[in-house]
């Protein structure tokens, strides 16, 4: 079948809007009409980063919708049900079996390479492939080929736009908190960048009634938006940020959040952490981080990173969805959406700060 797109037809080259072919659903594949996608920071980098190779290439991967067909092996998700879009897991690995699906020994193979595990790819153009399969999903599109393990079901009632960015964004800040850190209201947490990820840890911690809660950011709208959840902000450009995290937590942190990706600010997020406190290390981005050894020695912290916050989207979607409905996991002030026409305009946006959380919408 045909259907439109936000295709980036080469490394660094804005989002354009074009009619491609579909294959499928296949034996194992869902089909998928979109009603909402959410952008990700990870959309962005790798568009810009990504090896001209794997271009054109369909990115997208918080994708929410309407099942439209479902090929014959599949179970678990029917024709009209309404379903968020996350990464794919094989389920059967040691990982997979634990529930820590996001550290399956298939994850490359299955969100990266852009193409089915056979070598073809979802969408083509003029009988030419173009790559997809973006975390089982390649959803900035009108239809996407999803998978059952991917497909989160939720109830008819729940607004699709709002729960697109739980995919990914919005529960990997969530499950760091909630599945990794499990801070309470004796500890103190740190997040450095509060965009989306960042936001949504907050949310999270504030759900945890977390006694401090410090938030760094150099931009004025994204500290603003740290305050709804309790968070003090900090302005790296205007405070020496260690010390001054340190003086508001009491000597430093229990927990810290990097989002940021940047060397500089991941070391003075292990600074700003108290002895045995843990940093969380989340941002894609950086080829190699600097560490405070001494720092390390002497005090006993944890640096250690997590994919998606631990989080198994078919555990963790509804649960936040549940939590959002109690009033205990505030987000929706963070969504931003704009028709698939202005996705230029909205990443634009979302790298000035303007907005948190562009959502896409038909
Ligand atoms: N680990 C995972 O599973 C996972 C999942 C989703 C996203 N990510 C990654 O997380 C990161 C954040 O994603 P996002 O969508 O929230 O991005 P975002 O652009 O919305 O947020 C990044 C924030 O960092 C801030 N920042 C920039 N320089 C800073 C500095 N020197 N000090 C403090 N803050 C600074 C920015 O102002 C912005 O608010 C990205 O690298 C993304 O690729 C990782
Ligand atoms: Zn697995
Ligand atoms: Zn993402």
């Amino acid at each position: 079948m045909k259907t439109t797109v936000a295709i980036v037809n080469k490394q660094g080259d804005d989002f354009s809007l074009e009619e491609v072919e579909l294959d499928g659903p296949r034996d194992d594949e869902i089909l998928v009409r979109i009603v909402a996608t959410g952008l990700c920071h990870t959309d962005i980098h790798l568009k810009d980063t990504l090896p001209e190779a794997m271009f054109p290439m369909v990115f997208g991967h918080e994708g929410s919708g309407v099942v439209e067909a479902v090929g014959p092996g599949v179970s678990g998700v029917d024709v009209d049900d309404h379903v968020v879009l996350s990464f794919r897991s094989c389920r059967t690995c040691g990982d997979c079996a634990n529930g820590l699906v996001g550290y399956c020994g298939a994850a490359m193979t299955l969100n990266y390479m852009g193409m089915r595990t056979d070598g073809s790819t979802t969408y083509s153009r003029d009988g030419s492939p173009v790559f997809g399969n973006f975390f089982g999903q390649s959803s900035l599109s009108m239809h996407a080929i999803a998978y059952a393990d991917n497909c989160v079901v939720v109830n008819k009632s729940v607004d699709l736009t709002k729960v697109a960015p739980y995919g990914c964004g919005f529960q990997t800040g969530a499950g760091t908190v909630l599945n990794v850190l499990k801070p309470g209201p004796a500890d103190s947490l740190v997040v450095y960048g509060v965009g989306a990820v960042g936001l949504a840890a907050l949310a999270a911690a504030k759900h945890l009634r977390v006694g401090t809660i410090v938030a760094v950011d150099p931009l004025q709208s994204r500290r603003d938006a740290a305050s709804t959840y309790g968070a003090v902000g900090v302005d790296p450009a205007a405070d020496e940020v260690v010390g001054k995290v340190k003086e508001l937590t009491g000597g430093g942190a229990s927990y810290a959040i990097d989002t940021t990706a940047i060397s500089a600010v991941v070391k003075q997020a292990q600074q700003s952490l108290r002895s045995r406190g843990t940093l969380i290390a989340l941002g894609l981005g950086a080829e190699e981080y600097t560490i405070d050894a001494l720092d390390l020695l002497q005090t006993g912290k944890v640096i250690r990173s997590s994919i998606e916050g631990d989080s198994d989207p078919q555990e963790m979607v509804p649960r936040l969805i549940g939590l959002n409905a109690a009033g205990e996991f505030d987000v929706d002030g963070l969504i931003a959406t704009y028709p698939f026409s202005e996705i230029n305009t909205a990443v634009a946006d979302v790298l000035s700060g303007r907005v948190v959380k562009p959502v896409f919408v038909w």
